[in-house]
């Protein structure tokens, strides 16, 4: 499986905003002082953790000089600039297998960065991970990591990207995840079984992916909170309940909104059409009913706009418009590919209530709303 390399904006204004010493290469004029001493035990604990290496990546972390070993980045630290440190690791894409030992916490204390995007590392993330206190990147996705979500990561306080995406981690997502002061949050393809829904509203993130999971609970009913920096929003196939709430349309920033593949009902919130940067919007495989607001449909930047397998009577004239919209599966009278009338005629006799759906949120909520569970 091959995930894209998404930290990419990220780690090249780091990695090309510190300056790479040019005499990386040579053993005699890095000065192997102390920091460089203590990466020079990390790396060889790893390499003795690693217990698969099919192409060779690590083959050259032999030596004191761990500039140049392969994957590993050094640049002047950051509270003394005359000294040397190990910056940045990345084993993007190595195929390594192994753990990963505590002496990378314990002894890399200097990590802006550390990716293992596409590798079979398991078992935990060492306690030790508390000491990375720059620690701004962390991507673990795509290995075979498991168990509950690692709360060390709770403790990284610097840390503004996460990405654990398609390992097996299961149970809650805890509450805390949505608490880190994080850009960019990737939870997706993973065994997640729940989570808090009034949680989400907390995270600060500008790109929250947590598809693929089977979350079982009702849609963030306070995911407005985010609009001061929602860009884009990914909840397809996470098994969210329930209604979208009315005021899903201040989150003003948001160019992505992907709820496709989910039991959510009701009507398309009017509100959606305030979102003037909306690019792409996709409602597809739910259980919606009701009308396509032309509100929604004369958003100025929507490209995309897939409501098709819900059960929709009718769409705006707007919507023909679209240059990319798949509305079929619906119950739209004289289009073609819609459900056949018997269906739509027993869905649309009993619609799902909004009111008949609580969602329980478990956070204290602010003086001003009344007390959990609330409904929409
Ligand atoms: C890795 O090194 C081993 C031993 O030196 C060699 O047999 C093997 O072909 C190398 N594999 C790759 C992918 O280079
Ligand atoms: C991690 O964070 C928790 C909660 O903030 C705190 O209680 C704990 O002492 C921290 N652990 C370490 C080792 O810093
Ligand atoms: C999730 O758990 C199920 C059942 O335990 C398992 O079959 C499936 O492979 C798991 N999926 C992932 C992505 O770990
Ligand atoms: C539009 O969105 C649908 C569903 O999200 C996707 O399958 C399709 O590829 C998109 N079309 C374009 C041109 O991006
Ligand atoms: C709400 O969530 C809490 C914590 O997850 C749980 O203990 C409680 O039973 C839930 N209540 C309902 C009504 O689902």
């Amino acid at each position: 499986m091959s995930i894209p390399f998404l930290p990419t904006l990220f780690s090249l204004l780091l990695l090309f905003s510190l300056p790479i010493p040019t005499h990386q290469q040579s053993n005699e004029t890095i000065d192997f002082n102390p920091r460089l001493q203590n990466a020079y035990a990390a790396l060889q604990a790893w390499k003795d953790a690693i217990t698969s290496d099919p192409n060779n990546f690590t083959a050259n972390w032999v030596g004191y000089n761990v500039c140049s070993y392969r994957g590993v980045y050094c640049a002047p630290s950051l509270d003394d600039p005359t000294v040397i440190t190990v910056a940045g690791i990345d084993l993007n894409h190595a195929s390594l297998s192994g753990t990963i030992p505590e002496e990378v916490g314990s002894l890399l204390t200097d990590l802006a960065l550390l990716h293992l995007n596409s590798n079979h590392f398991l078992g935990p993330i060492p306690r030790t991970f508390t000491k990375l206190k720059l620690l701004f990147e962390l991507d673990i996705s795509n290995n075979n990591f498991c168990g509950e979500f690692p709360s060390v990561l709770f403790n990284l306080t610097s840390i503004k990207f996460l990405d654990v995406r398609f390992n097996h981690f299961d149970g809650a997502i805890p509450p805390e995840v949505f608490k880190l002061k994080l850009d960019a949050l990737f939870l997706n393809n993973n065994n997640f079984t729940s989570y808090s829904p009034g949680s989400v509203g907390n995270s600060p993130v500008s790109v929250m992916v947590m598809g693929n999971n089977n979350l079982n609970r009702c849609f963030p009913p306070r995911i407005s909170r985010m609009r001061k920096t929602l860009d884009e929003v990914i909840l397809t196939n996470c098994g969210l309940t329930g209604c979208l709430p009315k005021d899903i349309g201040k989150l003003s920033k948001a160019t992505v909104l992907d709820v496709s593949f989910n039991d959510l009902t009701g009507t398309l919130p009017e509100s959606i059409g305030n979102m003037k940067l909306l690019e792409e919007l996709d409602v597809g495989y739910n259980n919606f009913y009701g009308k396509i607001p032309s509100s929604i449909c004369s958003l100025p930047k929507l490209q995309n706009f897939t409501y098709s397998h819900n059960f929709f009577c009718s769409e705006a004239p707007q919507c023909l418009k679209l240059k990319e919209k798949d509305d079929t599966f619906n119950c739209i009278p004289h289009k073609p590919l819609q459900r056949s009338p018997m269906e739509c005629h027993a869905f649309l006799a009993y619609p799902p209530q909004c009111s008949s759906f609580t969602c329980n949120v478990t956070s204290p909520p602010p003086p001003s709303l009344p007390p959990s569970p609330i409904g929409y």
